[in-house]
This record gives C-alpha cells, structure tokens and sequence, in this order.
C-alpha cells in the first residue's frame, strides 16, 4: 500500500535542501524565498513528508480576491455580492520527482482545499480556492480535480468553497 503523506505547518525540524519537484524555480523558491514570504505573512506554508523530516511536498495558501466579473455565470451566481470575491489562492506546490505520479499531488491539493474550508468557516471568509497553474498542460491536472478554468483566463481556475463543502460532507 502507498504510504500516506503527513502534512503540516512549516516548522524548523523539516529538511528542505533535497527538495527536488519537476520545476526548478519552485525548487528555489523553497528554499531561500519561502520564509521571506511566511515572515511577511504573505502566506502560509504546509510541508510533506513520508516518515521523516525530508520535505517531499509543499504548499502555501494565502488570502486573495478575484473579480466578480471574470467568473463563469454559474459561479458568479452562489458568491457575496461584492465586485472582489474574497478568495484563497493555493501558491506555490510541488512534489518531490522520487514520489511524482503516483497521486500525491492530488492529496496536497485536497488537503489545502479543506484547510482553506476551515479558514472560510471559522477565521476569514473566503467564497472561492484559485490556483494559477504555471503551464498549459497543468491546466488539466487541475480540472480533473474538480476546478475550472476563468472564462477569459484559462490559467487561472476556480473551486467554489461551497462545492468544496459538498465535497468534504460527502466523505464524512
Ligand atoms: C504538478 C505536480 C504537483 C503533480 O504532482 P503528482 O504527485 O505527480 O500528481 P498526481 O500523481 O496526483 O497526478 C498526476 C497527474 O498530474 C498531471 N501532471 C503532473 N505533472 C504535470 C505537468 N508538469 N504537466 C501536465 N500534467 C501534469 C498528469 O495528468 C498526471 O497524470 P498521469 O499520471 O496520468 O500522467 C508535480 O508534477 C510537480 O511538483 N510539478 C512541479 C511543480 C509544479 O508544476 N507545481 C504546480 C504549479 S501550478
């Protein structure tokens, strides 16, 4: 059976410097721009791992707003009236190469996905999870999740917060 990741806040016990996902600006970016940003409270960053402290996973999450008008009607109809929607924008993630492919990149994004839930209920409302995917081709790997794409921003795909309720309800 696959082991399961263990995802938790940063903390100074975690072993960054083997980190190696498929992108290297990301690869950089975790280990010398990350804590400028968490220093800043520019975001909040999880780290995973699979038994020790190595880093085999990241992400951040952070506060955001998307403008009402970009969204797809649908959506547009089940968000506050407000022109900036409040929303919470899953950053930077990667996964380590040695574990790529076998579904781990999936489970960080479900974890962030009820982080940001749980934020949105007790701490700061939030009424969407964005992600901006860095490629085209990843455009899928997002929507196969359950995300969509910004009508006129196709890198740029939305989760409404209330779907990713169902989502959560459903499992329990
Ligand atoms: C994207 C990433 C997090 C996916 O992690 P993962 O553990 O491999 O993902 P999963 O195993 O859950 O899903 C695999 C699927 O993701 C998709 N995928 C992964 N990397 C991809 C890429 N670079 N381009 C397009 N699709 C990709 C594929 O559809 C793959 O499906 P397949 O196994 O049938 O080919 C990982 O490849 C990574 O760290 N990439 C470098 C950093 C990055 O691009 N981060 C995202 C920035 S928006």
């Amino acid at each position: 059976m696959r082991p399961t990741l263990r995802i938790e806040p940063l903390d100074e016990t975690h072993d960054r410097s083997r980190f190696n996902c498929a992108d290297d600006a990301i690869n950089a970016y975790l280990r010398s721009g990350l804590d400028r940003d968490v220093g800043r409270y520019g975001c909040v960053a999880y780290m995973a791992t699979l038994g020790d402290r190595m880093v085999v996973g990241f992400d951040t999450l952070s506060n955001a707003v998307v403008e009402k008008h970009r969204l797809a009607r649908a959506t547009r109809d089940r968000v506050p009236g407000y022109q900036s929607v409040p929303a919470t924008l899953l950053g930077r993630m990667g996964i380590d190469r040695s574990i790529a492919g076998r579904g781990y990149g999936t489970d960080l994004v479900v974890d962030a996905a009820h982080r940001a839930l749980v934020a949105a209920r007790s701490t700061s409302g939030s009424s969407l999870l964005v992600v901006d995917a860095k490629s085209d081709a990843l455009i899928g790997f997002y929507v196969r999740l359950g995300f969509t794409s910004l009508p006129d921003q196709p890198r740029r795909l939305v989760y409404p917060m209330h779907k990713i309720e169902q989502l959560f309800s459903r499992q329990a």
